[in-house]
């Protein structure tokens, strides 16, 4: 089997759904440009029949782009694939994203239809929008809550009228890893022709099992992550892409790859933050503030020994231009000379004994001391052997 795993990244579709991150054409086209230049292999633009808007966005960034396939997301229904096919008229390498719930919960208390409907819209939905557009994925809308036997059967259905991708979304981010793995498994072992299409991840985060559940999901056989950039989405957000491409990077025994330059990774988390007004939380995996800073005396001392005792990720390959060490009242002796030598200053054992206590009251008094607070704290107390 390929081991190619396909980046779908969804940050404009399924990422700009979120209140405050709404985006003018101008600002989805930046976004666009960077999200080829990072290298992912699908870029869905948009919702065209949502707003006259979001056409316009997905019309100008199906002109723009040239290597990634853009797609347009549509219901299961023959206006939307209209409109989206009119949108993506001049992309080089256009998709339809289409479908419909499949979950009793979906089918019986939000579609109100039965399941025999269910697989007549979504099949009815995929043969017309193929006769505009071959590439075609199907997203059976709440697959980590439906039935396996019942969406074995909808996938079946699907692939047999043309659906070249199967998406099976964990709309609620219901779902934890083994239960996810085991449905893309029963997909691969019971879906008669689901060497026809490829099977696709779309994990919501709402228990915080979004990266785990992708991860597994290719392990048992999906080629394709969808994913946005900071994890932004709906409620609780999408899979981050930067942590399913890092995860997969950083275990090399899987032998998954993918097309990310992965050095494009910060610059675009910045980017998409600042031009979606969407701050990343500091604790945030590869992109936070703080992922590559370092602040506990153990830490640090390890850290300034071996980076790779407390770094399992260059910060130079995700873009980061280094890691830190951050002085705060839990630093060591290790730490604070660190600093002090990165600043150009040399100092004796001995003068760091005599720094330290003070080094460490003033620390008690405030967050982080920072280079300006270092540089006062020698010069009050050493300078009469160090010339600043
Ligand atoms: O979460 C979801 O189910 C979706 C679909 C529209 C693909 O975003
Ligand atoms: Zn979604």
């Amino acid at each position: 089997m390929d081991n190619k795993v396909y980046i779908f990244d969804t940050t404009l579709r399924d990422g700009e759904q979120v209140p405050g991150c709404r985006l003018n054409t101008q600002e989805k086209l930046i976004i666009a440009e960077a999200l080829e230049s990072l290298g992912v292999d699908i870029i869905e633009a948009g919702f065209p029949v949502s707003s006259p808007g979001d056409f316009e966005s997905v019309k100008q960034i199906a002109r723009l782009v040239k290597e990634p396939i853009v797609c347009g997301l549509t219901r299961a229904v023959q206006k939307d694939i209209d409109v989206a096919v009119e949108a993506l008229k001049d992309a080089k390498r256009p998709r339809i994203h289409t479908g419909l719930g499949t979950s009793d919960q979906h089918v019986f208390t939000k579609l109100r239809i039965t399941r025999d409907e269910v697989i007549e819209r979504g099949v009815a939905a995929v043969k017309y929008a193929k006769k505009y557009i071959e590439d075609i994925e199907f997203y059976a809308e709440d697959a980590g809550r439906t039935d396996n036997e019942f969406l074995a059967q909808v996938c079946e259905a699907v692939i047999a009228a043309g659906a070249t991708v199967v998406n099976i979304p964990d709309t609620t981010g219901y779902c934890i890893p083994e239960e996810y793995g085991k449905k893309i498994k029963y997909l691969k072992e019971n879906v008669k022709n689901i060497d026809k299409a490829i099977i696709s991840t779309h994990c919501h985060n709402d228990l915080g099992m979004a990266t785990a559940n992708s991860i597994t999901g290719v392990q048992n056989g999906a080629r394709q992550i969808e994913c946005t950039i900071n994890g932004i989405g709906e409620r609780a957000g999408n899979t981050s892409l930067e942590e399913v491409v890092m995860a997969l990077r950083k275990h090399k025994w899987l032998d998954y790859t993918t097309g990310i330059n992965s050095k494009q990774i910060f610059p675009i988390s910045q980017l998409v933050s600042k031009t979606m007004r969407m701050p990343v939380q500091p604790n945030k995996a590869i992109v936070g503030s703080n992922a590559f800073a370092h602040s506990s005396g153990i830490h640090q001392d390890g850290f300034i020994k071996n980076k790779e005792n407390y770094e399992i990720i260059d910060p130079e390959e995700v873009g980061v231009e280094k890691s830190s060490i951050v002085l705060t009242a839990r630093s060591g002796r290790a730490a604070l000379y660190y600093r002090v030598s990165a600043l150009g200053i040399e100092i004796s054992k001995q003068e760091l004994d005599v720094i330290y206590p003070k080094f460490l009251e003033l620390a008690d008094q405030s967050q982080v001391v920072e280079d300006n607070d270092l540089k006062s704290l020698l010069n009050d107390t050493l300078a009469k052997t160090v010339n600043l």
